[in-house]
């Protein structure tokens, strides 16, 4: 089996839509037939709530292990088949932040950037979720990505933050000396009945960063309170279409 690439969804703005892409992305690779494990690197944990996520340990615990030298047990951590082809390595306390000092993180990113390259020889897709802020945790999942995919919303504010990420995942790859390149914007919730989305498509698109859309949905927002992903209550919607034309385009089937 190939090796797995590995994304961090990321973006230190709340609500942008990282978990819902997540979700959605790794769903549909999954569908597609291929391997893929998530990891829900929130302490929110909606991306755990989302699929009922629970095992033994989690990975707020993870981290801990990691930089005590543990060996890790993967049974323990990563709750298998949440969906065909689809697993998750879940968070589920609220307090992740509060319980893992900023130096336990610190010590243990070298060490999961070695674990995350043991994960590739089982998957073919690692997926990452992190929360809306900008701390070592977050760090640590760029550091581990091959790429990052930011979700962002048609806003003027939006350009400021895109910077910021940008020039931290230029710090994390200068910091590892591993190339982690920007794989796409997403822009969450379009709606193109509005004139100002164009001049924002002017702006984004000088980043040279590949750009998708998702069209604002009510399939989305049902997805999330139902639990189900948008192959399962929406496969025919608009946005369903939005996030397929991603895994066409910017998610070529493993050979
Ligand atoms: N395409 C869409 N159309 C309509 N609503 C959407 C769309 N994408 C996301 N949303 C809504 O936006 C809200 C935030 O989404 P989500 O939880 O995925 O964002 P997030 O970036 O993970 O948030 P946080 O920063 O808190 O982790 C949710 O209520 C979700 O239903
Ligand atoms: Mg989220």
């Amino acid at each position: 089996m190939s090796s797995a690439r590995v994304f961090s969804v990321a973006n230190q703005k709340g609500g942008v839509g990282k978990t819902s892409s997540v979700i959605q992305l790794a769903s549909g690779l999954a569908r597609r037939g291929e391997t893929v494990l998530m990891i829900d690197g929130d302490p929110q944990g909606n991306l755990s709530l989302f699929f009922g996520a629970s095992t033994p340990k989690d990975f707020s615990q993870l981290l801990p292990a990691l930089a005590r030298g543990e060996a890790v047990q993967l049974k323990e951590y990563i709750h298998r088949r949440v969906r065909r082809n689809l697993d998750i390595l879940p968070v589920n306390n609220k307090n992740l932040k509060n319980e893992i000092p900023d130096t336990i993180i610190h010590e243990a990113g070298k060490i999961f950037v070695t674990f995350i390259n043991s994960m590739k020889e089982k998957y073919q897709w690692i997926i990452m979720d992190s929360s809306p802020s900008n701390s070592p945790l977050e760090r640590i999942l760029v550091q581990s990505s091959d790429a990052v995919i930011i979700p962002l919303e048609f806003q003027l504010f939006s350009v400021s933050g895109l910077e910021s990420i940008l020039e931290e995942v230029n710090m994390c790859s200068t910091r590892t000396g591993r190339d982690i390149q920007v794989h796409s914007l997403i822009f969450t919730k379009a709606e193109n009945r509005l004139n100002r989305v164009k001049t924002y498509r002017d702006v984004f698109s000088s980043f040279k960063i590949p750009v998708y859309e998702i069209c604002k949905s009510e399939y989305i927002a049902r997805s999330l309170e139902k639990s189900r992903t948008i192959w399962e209550c929406g496969p025919a919607s608009y946005a369903a279409r939005d996030y397929q034309r991603i895994l066409d385009k910017g998610f070529p089937v493993p050979v």
